[in-house]
């Protein structure tokens, strides 16, 4: 058991099968974010890169094409996830992935130019322990580039679905510090836990970003997929039959006012954050 156990379970559980039925979709969802952080982190040819928190596997092979002649690493916790990375990635010489926990897996000391994720790293028990493995992990001068999601308030894409949901199941309250999507949304957090993980040069630049849930004016389409993946997907699955059917009419008429001739697209919004291993 590690102090991440929790989350380590959580993504290997229909959470994480969720994300690999939905894969094609969730990456046309949030692709666009990722190449705000891959721009940050500007990788070269012939680098050594770890993808954080690679999940199916998109970021690793966007990573590999980047770095041609280089070598990127693809490390998560998820075994469903990285079965489908597997699936994608095929017999690449210059893709390795990796199962286990990015805060304790023994890694090469100073073995990468680049620690890149695409929201693989908010989900640490213990963030500074986290980031301060993956420092050792990095050569000296060497780079962190990663996207992570700002407070939930700025996130409508999130708390619209949380809200339609209020009252139908017994979920805790909700606590923005613990591990989760929304754990780095302060970004003095964010340099605090960076800071003292070694990391210098911390730079955290915000970013408003569309989230476009169906490409069409078809709300029945776009209300199944904002459903099926993420916060209302977790509630609903906890729900009896009429809860969740009810749960269901609600994401409907809450994201009506959202759909448009061009689709269905929320407000989210991201930190790209950038560092200098010391
Ligand atoms: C929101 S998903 C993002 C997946 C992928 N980066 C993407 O953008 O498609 C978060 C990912 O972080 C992984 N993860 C969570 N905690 C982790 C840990 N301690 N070590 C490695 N991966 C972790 C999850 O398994 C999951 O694949």
């Amino acid at each position: 058991m590690t102090e991440n156990q929790a989350q380590i379970d959580y993504w290997n559980s229909a959470a994480g099968l969720r994300w690999v039925t939905h894969q094609d979709r969730l990456d046309a969802l949030i692709g666009h974010i990722g190449e705000l952080a891959m721009d940050a982190a500007h990788p070269a040819a012939g680098e050594r890169i770890l993808d954080v928190g690679c999940g199916c596997g998109a970021t690793t092979l966007a990573l590999a094409e980047r770095a041609r002649g280089g070598r990127v690493v693809g490390l998560d916790v998820s075994a469903p996830m990285l079965a489908r990375a597997r699936q994608r990635v095929g017999d690449r010489a210059d893709i390795e992935l990796l199962e286990g926990d990015a805060a304790r897996l023994p890694l090469p000391a100073g073995g990468f130019d680049l620690v890149f994720s695409r929201f693989g790293v908010m989900f640490f028990a213990d963030a500074t322990a986290a980031f301060t493995h993956l420092h050792a992990a990095t050569a000296p001068g060497g780079r962190l580039a990663f996207v992570c999601w700002r407070a939930l308030t700025e996130n409508p894409w999130t708390s619209i679905g949380l809200n339609a949901m209020a009252g139908l199941d017994q979920s805790p309250p909700y606590d923005p510090e613990a591990p989760g999507p929304f754990s780095l949304a302060r970004p003095e957090k964010v340099r605090a836990v960076l800071d003292a993980a070694g990391w210098r040069d911390v730079t955290v630049t915000g970013h408003d970003v569309p989230l476009r849930y169906s490409d069409d004016a078809n709300l029945d389409a776009a209300a199944e997929f904002y459903s099926s993946v993420g916060p209302v997907a977790r509630i609903l699955a906890t729900l009896d039959e009429e809860r969740a059917a009810l749960g269901r009419a609600r994401v409907r008429t809450a994201l009506a006012p959202h759909l448009g001739a061009d689709g269905c697209v929320l407000p989210g919004a991201v930190w790209v954050v950038t560092a200098r291993a010391s």
